[in-house]
């Protein structure tokens, strides 16, 4: 279908699900086990109800705000998603080109499908990325990243450090899809050939998409041991991505004043259902921190990810909040459903129903979002 027809995320999930391939659509559609924290993400924030005000002159909605510093245009973010070619060939770099116009930044995944070089080789002018790290066993291919990213400083603001996926999670969709597709050409190997590929422990073709990719992941990092070696290999700021709970937010704002220069922000997510399935949505975590530790808020940015589906969405997080708010699937799934252009229809939605939220709920400017319009009883209760 035409992509001005599609009107909001869940039309450009079905009609990317037409045109990409089985592997592509189990691979981005999948999450941990039951699925229970990826469809709690998507369900959450409805029972987060809004509050809001009248007689409020609200002609615009003002959405531009600043980043670790940097301007962007809108608190909307690309989260780090692997393979975005697999979906279209336009890849990471369609995704930039895509979001371009709404001065929105776009976290790159360790495992992107092009080289960052790709990536930003058309960049807008001061259109904002940040490089997300898988650190590795072997340390020295982290460093060489790294160092790599730092040379492409203009483009590249600072260095996202995943922490929710420190082994591999059970993805079946994933698996299954992989496992389907190795009955087709397991007739024309012979047994030697499959057990070569696989040599070293290495995951073959008949792992899901996931368990290949995460092969060299180092499972041993900590507070003690990581931080420093990092702060050793690259001065862009620091973003701690996984934070799921209160304690940990609040050792990340610790760690930030200490060793100020380092840590900058912190992303509450559960990886989009992927990692721990039962794992809370990042809204749980919000509230948690402005319940036990909300000095968390003046230390550290705190950005939020999954399950976003609307504006509102978006708009309760900030609320509660997030100073940014992060899309995985959904960037996929617009590269899915018509390339560069589909990712700018579906920031075309979300920005716009985000503009009519503010507007309709009395807020001007993004500044003046806060708890007064949110009541979020009914989750507090969960
Ligand atoms: C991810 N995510 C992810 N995160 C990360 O830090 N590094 C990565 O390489 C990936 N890869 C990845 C692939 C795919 C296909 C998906 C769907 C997700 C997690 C991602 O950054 C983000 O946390 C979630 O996608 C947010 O949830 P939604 O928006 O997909 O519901």
């Amino acid at each position: 279908p035409p992509l001005h027809t599609l009107l909001n995320l869940d039309e450009i999930e079905a009609a990317a699900r037409t045109q990409v391939s089985r592997k592509c659509w189990a691979y981005y559609f999948s999450a941990a086990d039951d699925l229970y924290s990826k469809t709690y993400n998507n369900t959450v924030y409805r029972n987060i109800l809004l509050r809001p005000r009248v007689f409020v002159d609200c002609t615009v909605a003002r959405t531009a705000t600043t980043l670790l510093g940097h301007r962007v245009g809108t608190p909307l973010y690309v989260s780090p998603a692997a393979m975005a070619r697999l979906a279209h060939p336009d890849g990471e770099a369609g995704i930039a080109r895509g979001i371009a116009r709404f001065g929105a930044m776009q976290l790159v995944s360790h495992n992107a499908s092009m080289t960052p070089e790709q990536i930003v080789a058309d960049a807008a002018p001061g259109q904002v990325f940040g490089w997300q790290l898988y650190v590795q066993n072997t340390r020295a291919k982290s460093e060489a990243m790294l160092a790599r990213i730092g040379k492409l400083r203009e483009h590249f603001k600072c260095v996202v450090l995943t922490l929710d996926a420190p082994v591999p999670s059970k993805r079946e969709h994933d698996e299954k899809a992989a496992l389907e597709a190795q009955l087709i050409i397991e007739a024309s190997r012979s047994q030697e050939e499959r057990d070569k590929e696989k040599s070293g422990g290495r995951p073959g073709s008949d792992s899901g998409v996931g368990q290949q990719l995460f092969w060299g992941t180092a499972a041993d990092l900590t507070w003690e041991t990581t931080l420093p070696w990092l702060a050793k290999h690259t001065d862009l700021p620091i973003v701690l991505k996984g934070i799921q709970t209160h304690e940990d937010a609040y050792l990340a704002a610790q760690y930030a004043r200490k060793h100020p220069g380092s840590v900058k922000a912190v992303i509450l997510s559960n990886h989009g259902g992927r990692s721990l399935d039962t794992a809370p949505p990042a809204v749980h975590t919000l509230l948690e921190i402005r319940k036990y530790c909300p000095e968390v808020f003046d230390t550290i940015e705190v950005w939020v990810d999954g399950g976003i589906k609307r504006g509102t969405d978006v708009v309760k997080a900030l609320c509660l909040g997030a100073k940014a708010v992060g899309v995985g699937r959904a960037a996929l799934w617009g590269l899915g459903a018509g390339g560069w252009k589909g990712v700018e229809r579906t920031f075309e939605i979300l920005q716009g129903e985000i503009e009519t939220c503010m507007k309709l709920l009395g807020a001007k400017d993004i500044s003046e979002l806060g708890p007064r319009f949110i009541n979020s009883r009914m989750v507090e209760r969960d």
